[in-house]
């Protein structure tokens, strides 16, 4: 058996780090040698493949005509794909071949038999992977050689199989320039130019699965960090309360959803959260400066770290959103009323209703994250916590980086105004409040503490500790709070126009609150960097999902590559 020292090791390190990738514009003048060539084919040739298949092909093209065709394609295909790209202009500056420059082609092929290969019986691609491992060696041994090697992708790959007079046995997995360089960046070209970044060894790497994530990137508003120590690396449900006020009609008040289709917002964001498509309209909520709907969050961090189980609740809904009957609870009750004239809705009822489904419900994972969609829902909210004799008057936010303040004045006094004739606490909340915020609050109350509940919101949740906190008084009973937190977002603890953690101070029981440190300074996206100027802010449990994620290993990256991925 050979052996090798450590120090061959240290130099196969070191020539995949100095590996790059190289591009026309990196190549001299000068041919590749036959000897040179064939090391470079060599090394193809060594690499291990799918049930000892070797399914590949080297084509080696020197043929000035087959070149020219191959480059004519990729300028087609690159005109094309530029449209796929956010940042065209960037993109269109790049130089992503050396098709021209390069006095030597290899174009390396998957021989697709059909036979049954040994290895290949579960997952059909593992053929493919058996070129790529073959083309990795290949790259190692050019640069060896101090040969420059580039791969591009951006072609039509069975028209190049055509041009090459193959069947459709074959298919084409990479296309390769070599050439000589006089030197090799030291780090990649996309790097350089930034359009990409170099990942940390944290990102890409997990040691133990089930010991990955911490609350580093948590910080604490009320309470004891420490609390979240039982919460890394668990599986959580969530749970989506949905319900419609007609409140948000009123010009001004709300920006949550599409223009004259509010009442569509939750609808459209549980359909986004639970199957990452929309079906009741084809047109994802955005506000009215185009930020799009926090449940662009909470569906990155189900896609990367999903939530154990997940539960729709219908509080009131105009339609019901498409996502099966099983993750689907409906109520069939009516929406609340327009503030200024009376919410209009059987307050005890609903609180009723609340405490009835968690009777019911099962939790599967190791603790539940209830979140909230509903436009206009921070008028009521803030309209309950008055009612209820809070001294909240400006400690509430909004959807708008600058809180409507005189609109919702008006309307609440409105509402305080009618709700003051009644001594009932609940008769009170019959005038000024939402079905959420009722529901919400009687199925908190019931679990009591059984199994940890987070409240993942913002001021509304806020409202809702608000809610029980004077409901648990009037009726005399102990509520437990040991086991009840609320998670938000950074915005919504940045916000100048309100104050979370002046509200949370108000409750009478102990409560733990955090919010995670997510923002959006790693996108260029316009639209998701309104996030960072006080826009939307919270909404759909997205500072509860974002606490969920870091809990789970997430990090800040990755999650706003996977947002920015839905509204490409
Ligand atoms: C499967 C695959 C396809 C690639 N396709 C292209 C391509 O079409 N154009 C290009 O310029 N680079 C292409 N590359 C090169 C990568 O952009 C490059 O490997 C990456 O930016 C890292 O840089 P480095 O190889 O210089 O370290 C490809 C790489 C791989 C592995």
């Amino acid at each position: 058996m050979r052996r090798y020292d450590k120090d061959s090791a240290k130099l196969l390190l070191d020539i995949m780090a100095n590996r790059r990738d190289v591009r026309g514009d990196s190549f001299i003048e000068g041919s590749i040698g036959d000897d040179e060539l064939d090391m470079i084919l060599q090394a193809g040739l060594y690499a291990p493949s799918v049930g000892y298949s070797q399914p590949w092909k080297f084509i080696i093209i020197e043929d000035e005509a087959t070149k020219s065709f191959v480059y004519h394609n990729f300028k087609k295909s690159f005109k094309k794909s530029k449209k796929r790209f956010k940042h065209r202009k960037e993109y269109a500056k790049l130089k992503l071949e050396a098709l021209q420059e390069a006095p030597l082609h290899i174009a390396v092929f998957y021989h697709n038999s059909g036979g049954d290969i040994l290895g290949q019986t579960s997952q059909d691609d593992v053929g493919r992977y058996s070129i790529a491992t073959a083309i990795e060696n290949m790259w190692l041994m050019a640069r060896a050689l101090n040969i420059g090697l580039g791969w591009v992708s951006i072609l039509e790959s069975k028209k190049i199989r055509k041009r090459l007079n193959l069947g459709s046995a074959y298919e084409l997995v990479g296309y390769l320039c070599l050439g000589r360089v006089d030197k090799f960046l030291d780090k990649p070209q996309l790097q350089i130019n930034g359009w990409e970044y170099q990942k940390s060894r944290q990102e890409s790497i997990i040691y133990d699965s089930k010991n990955r994530g911490s609350s580093r990137d948590i910080s604490t508003i009320i309470g004891d960090k420490s609390y979240l120590d039982d919460f890394i690396d668990k599986e959580a449900d969530f749970m989506l309360l949905m319900s419609y006020a007609k409140s948000s009609k009123i010009k001004g008040i709300s920006q949550a959803g599409i223009k004259n289709k509010m009442y569509l917002t939750p609808t459209l964001d549980a359909e986004f959260i639970k199957t990452g498509k929309l079906k009741s309209l084809k047109k994802l909520p955005k506000t009215s400066k185009g930020v799009p709907t926090p449940a662009t969050i909470t569906r990155a961090i189900e896609v990367l770290s999903p939530f154990k189980d997940m539960k729709f609740v219908s509080l009131g809904l105009p339609k019901n959103p498409q996502i099966g009957s099983k993750s689907l609870r409906y109520y069939d009750i009516p929406a609340t009323k327009r503030l200024d004239k009376g919410a209009d809705f059987d307050a005890l009822g609903i609180f009723n209703l609340g405490v009835s489904y968690a009777k019911e419900f099962k939790v599967k994972g190791e603790y539940l994250i209830i979140s909230e969609s509903i436009p206009s829902g921070t008028t009521s909210a803030l309209a309950s916590a008055l009612a209820l004799g809070y001294d909240a008057d400006g400690l509430f936010s909004s959807s708008f980086s600058k809180n409507p303040n005189k609109i919702k004045e008006k309307i609440i006094k409105k509402a305080l105004k009618m709700a003051s004739c009644y001594d009932d606490l609940f008769d009170k909340l019959s005038v000024v409040s939402d079905n959420m915020l009722l529901f919400c609050a009687g199925f908190v109350l019931e679990v009591n503490s059984k199994y940890p509940i987070v409240l993942a919101g913002g001021t509304q949740m806020a409202s809702v500790l608000l809610i029980i906190n004077s409901i648990s008084r009037y009726m005399g009973v102990d509520f437990d709070s040991s086991k009840l937190s609320l998670w938000t977002t950074k915005w919504i603890v940045k916000d100048k126009n309100s104050d979370i953690k002046a509200l949370l101070q108000m409750v009478d029981f102990p409560i733990n609150a955090f919010y995670s440190d997510f923002d959006f300074s790693y996108s260029n996206y316009p639209s998701l960097k309104k996030y960072d100027k006080g826009e939307a802010k919270e909404g759909v449990g997205a500072g509860g999902a974002l606490i969920y994620g870091y809990l789970n290993g997430l990090h800040k990256r990755e999650i706003t590559k996977q947002i920015e991925g839905f509204i490409k």
